[in-house]
């Protein structure tokens, strides 16, 4: 019995000494990466309300003094898309599947150079530590970021080099039809498509489909940056993603091709 019961006491004393310890270990790691965390985004939110805060606004719901300006004049076709509110935590410009946050590589590409035909301005002249503390900052606005993590990046795009040439035009020709693209972005191209002009964002807001013959890209001039909008698709704007659809790496290609012609990148 006298084992027995010294054997218990031992065990009782072990299993609170384990339970100490963890407790011990939980709360120095949540303590030092808490404690790191929060000087970053410290930090970020400096960063935030001297180049931010104008356009995403205090709260980062994309109401700062010209998100306001800018939504009571409802004009001008550079100032037609709105500051992003980013409380609602949907990205346009990732390398993650449709549905997922940005990786903090997407948002810092998307900082660094600014967004074309938004007035998104390149913050190319920030520092990296600056970046990426402002990245930490905007991620408070949204739950998504506690709750969910990014997803894994999809599989990187690498041209291949008949990329342009008439016959791949020709076929993503097809796929252009097929996929129903004219829908919103026109036969020709020109963003207006029968469905055009009822077109709204994820936050209420009239969009326009891209017009080829006119536009620069939003996400990046490039024919890899192309091909990532459509396997991606650019959340909250109605614009898809094709990663189901078009399955096949070759057509997805053929695709970019026609989009250069539209462009006149290519004859
Ligand atoms: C002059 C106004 C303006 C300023 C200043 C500005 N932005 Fe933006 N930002 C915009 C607009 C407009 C959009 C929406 C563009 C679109 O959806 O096409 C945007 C979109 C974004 C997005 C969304 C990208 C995505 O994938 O959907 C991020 C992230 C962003 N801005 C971060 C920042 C950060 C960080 C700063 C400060 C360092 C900043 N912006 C400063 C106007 C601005
Ligand atoms: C339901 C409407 C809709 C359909 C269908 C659609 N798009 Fe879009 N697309 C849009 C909208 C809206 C935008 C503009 C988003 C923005 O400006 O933020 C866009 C933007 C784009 C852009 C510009 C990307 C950038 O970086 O600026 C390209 C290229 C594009 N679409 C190609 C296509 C192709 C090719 C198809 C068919 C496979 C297609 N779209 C189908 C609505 C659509």
């Amino acid at each position: 019995m006298e084992g027995f019961s010294l054997k218990t006491k031992g065990a009782v004393i072990l299993f609170f000494l384990v339970l100490l310890v963890f407790a011990l270990a939980t709360l120095h790691t949540s303590d030092s990466v808490y404690g790191k965390d929060s000087a970053i985004i410290e930090k970020g939110k400096k960063v935030y309300k001297k180049y931010c805060i104008i356009c995403h606004g205090e709260k980062g719901d994309g109401k700062g003094l010209i998100g306001i300006i800018h939504r009571v004049e409802k004009s001008g076709l550079v100032w037609y898309v709105y500051p992003r509110d980013f409380t609602v935590g949907v990205f346009k410009f990732r390398s993650t599947p449709t549905g997922c946050l940005p990786t903090d590589d997407d948002l810092l590409r998307t900082i660094t150079n600014g967004i074309p035909r938004s007035g998104m301005p390149s913050h190319k002249d920030l520092s990296l530590e600056e970046r990426k503390a402002v990245i930490a900052y905007i991620k408070t606005f949204s739950k998504r970021w506690v709750e969910e993590e990014p997803c894994d990046e999809v599989i990187e795009a690498k041209m291949p080099k008949w990329v342009g040439t008439p016959e791949s035009v020709k076929k993503g020709e097809k796929i252009y039809v097929k996929m129903k693209c004219w829908e919103c972005h026109g036969y020709e191209g020109k963003g207006d498509g029968p469905k055009s002009d009822k077109l709204k964002d994820d936050w209420g807001d009239k969009i326009l489909p891209f017009d080829f013959t006119t536009g620069t890209l939003k996400r990046g001039s490039s024919p890899e940056n192309i091909y990532m909008t459509y396997i991606t698709g650019l959340d909250g704007t109605g614009m898809p993603s094709y990663e189901d659809s078009i399955p096949n790496e070759e057509d997805r290609w053929h695709l970019v091709s026609y989009t250069l012609k539209l462009m006149k990148r290519v004859k």
